[in-house]
C-alpha cells in the first residue's frame, strides 16, 4: 500500500474514538479479535468505521461524528432506510405491550403469515423464525424429512450452520460429507454432482442470483435438474426477498422453489425469517422441532407486516430500481472514462463492482475503496452493495461523485 493512502496530519483524529474502543474490543470482543477490519490498516490506521453512533434513512454516523451514504444497509435488511419512523412506530407499539411470551401467540403471527402467503408465489404455508441462517437451515430439515435424503448441494452463502459454512474448521467431517457446493451459474457441474450423488440428494439451495444477473431459463433449468432426481428446489432468497420485487424473486423471474427462505429486507432490519412453500413439504414439521423462545416476538413481526405492506403496495421498489439503475448506469461511465480495470454487475437494487482479476486487484480495490470512505460514502469491497428507498437522487450523485474521485486517483 502506498503512504499516499495512509491517513495524513488532516486524518488524525478521524478514528479517534473507534481506535479506542477497538483497542478495548481486543481484549474481550470475540467477533472483533477474530474478524480484523474490514479493509487493511493504513500506516498503521484504521481506514473503515466501526462503531456506529446513530443511523437515519440512508444515512451512518460513526463514533467520530463522521457522516456516511450508506450502501451496507447492514448487508441489505435496511430498504425503507434506517429507523425509519413508521416501522420504529409499529415495532414499538408492540413492544411496550411485552415481547416475549412463548410458548403462546401473538395474533400478529397470524397476520404476518397471512400477508406472505398473499405475497409470495407458491407460499401455502409460513414458518417464521428469527435469522437467515435460522431460516435456510430448517428448509433443509423439511427438505430431508420430505425426501428421505441427506445431501445438500448448495451454493453460494445460506449462513454459518454446520451443514452451509465454507470454512472447514469445527465441523465434523460427516457433515462435509453430506454437503456439496456448485457454482450456481455452473451447470455442468450442477449435472455431474447429480450424476453421482443424485440419488441421495434432498435439495439444491442456492440464491438466485449472486452478485451478477442470471435468467429465469438458467433457474428453470436448476429446477429441473432437482426434480429429475427427486430432490427439492429451495430458493435462498435473503438478498433477492422483498428486493428484486415485492414477491422476490420467484415472482421476478416467475420460477417456482419448493421452498424458499426470506429474512433481511423482510422487516426493515428487525430480526425475523421465515420458510415458505408448499404444504406437502411443511406437513413434516410435525415430525420434528424447529423452535426457539424468540420465533415470537410480536415486535418484529409489526415490523415485518408494515415493510411488507409498503413495499408491496408503494412505489418504494420502483424508487429503489431507479435510484439503483442511476448508480449503476453512473459508474459504468466512470470506469469507462477512466479506462479503470474493473466492471460493474449486478441487479439495480444491489449493485457491485469488481476489480478485474490481476496481480493489484486487491490494492486497487482497498484504495479504492478507502478513497470512498474517506470522502464519507460506505462500499463494501467484497459484498454487493443496496440501495434503500431513503437513498435521493443527491445520495446518489454524491456517490457517484466520489467515486468518481476516488478512482481517478488509481
Ligand atoms: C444469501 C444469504 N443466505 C443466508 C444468510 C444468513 O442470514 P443471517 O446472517 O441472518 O443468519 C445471508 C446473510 O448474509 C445471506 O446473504
Amino acid at each position: 500500500m502506498s503512504d499516499q493512502d495512509g491517513a495524513g496530519p488532516a486524518e488524525r483524529g478521524r478514528f479517534q474514538r473507534t481506535d479506542e474502543l477497538t483497542e478495548r474490543a481486543l481484549v474481550v470482543d470475540a467477533r472483533a479479535i477474530a474478524r480484523g477490519d474490514i479493509l487493511p490498516l493504513a500506516a498503521g490506521r484504521t481506514t473503515f468505521p466501526r462503531y456506529i453512533d446513530r443511523a437515519a434513512g440512508a444515512h451512518l454516523w460513526d463514533v467520530d461524528g463522521n457522516r456516511y451514504v450508506d450502501f451496507l444497509l447492514g448487508y441489505g435488511p435496511v430498504i425503507l432506510g434506517h429507523a425509519d419512523p413508521g416501522i420504529a412506530a409499529a415495532a414499538n407499539a408492540e413492544l411496550e405491550r411485552g415481547v416475549c411470551f412463548a410458548p403462546l401467540w401473538s395474533p400478529r403471527q397470524v397476520e404476518l403469515a397471512e400477508l406472505l402467503v398473499d405475497t409470495i408465489p407458491g407460499a401455502e404455508r409460513v414458518l417464521l423464525l428469527k435469522t437467515g441462517s435460522d431460516a435456510t437451515t430448517a428448509a433443509v430439515r423439511l427438505a430431508r424429512i420430505h425426501t428421505g435424503r441427506s445431501v445438500v448441494v448448495r451454493s453460494g452463502y445460506n449462513g454459518w450452520h454446520d451443514w452451509s459454512v465454507e470454512q472447514r474448521a469445527g465441523v465434523p467431517d460427516g457433515v462435509r460429507r453430506e454437503t456439496i457446493e456448485f457454482e450456481s451459474s455452473d451447470l455442468e457441474s450442477l449435472r455431474s454432482i447429480l450424476a453421482d450423488r443424485g440419488s441421495e440428494v434432498a435439495c439444491i439451495v442456492m440464491m438466485p442470483c449472486e452478485d451478477d444477473v442470471t435468467s429465469a431459463e438458467h433457474l428453470q433449468l436448476v429446477r429441473d435438474l432437482a426434480h429429475s432426481v427427486g430432490a427439492l428446489l429451495v430458493f435462498d432468497e435473503m438478498r433477492s426477498g422483498f428486493r428484486l420485487s415485492s414477491g422476490g424473486a420467484q415472482q421476478f423471474f416467475a420460477v417456482r422453489a419448493d421452498l424458499a427462505t426470506f429474512s433481511k429486507a423482510m422487516a426493515n432490519g428487525y430480526t425475523i425469517s421465515a420458510v415458505t412453500g408448499s404444504a406437502e413439504v411443511f406437513d413434516g414439521l410435525g415430525s420434528t422441532k424447529v423452535s426457539s423462545s424468540f420465533h415470537v416476538n410480536p415486535g418484529d413481526m409489526a415490523a415485518a407486516i408494515g415493510t411488507i405492506t409498503r413495499l408491496r403496495d408503494t412505489d418504494a421498489l420502483e424508487r429503489i430500481w431507479g435510484m439503483g439503475r442511476m448508480f449503476l448506469d453512473g459508474l459504468e461511465q466512470i470506469v469507462g472514462e477512466l479506462g479503470i480495470p474493473a466492471e460493474v454487475v449486478g441487479y439495480p437494487p444491489m449493485p457491485f463492482m469488481r476489480f478485474l482479476p490481476s496481480d493489484s486487484a486487491a490494492d486497487l480495490s482497498a484504495r479504492f475503496h478507502r478513497g470512498v470512505v474517506e470522502r464519507g460514502v460506505l462500499l463494501h469491497p467484497d459484498h454487493q452493495w443496496f440501495i434503500s428507498a431513503a437513498h435521493t437522487p443527491f445520495d446518489i450523485e454524491e456517490a457517484l461523485s466520489v467515486c468518481r474521485a476516488s478512482l481517478a486517483r488509481l
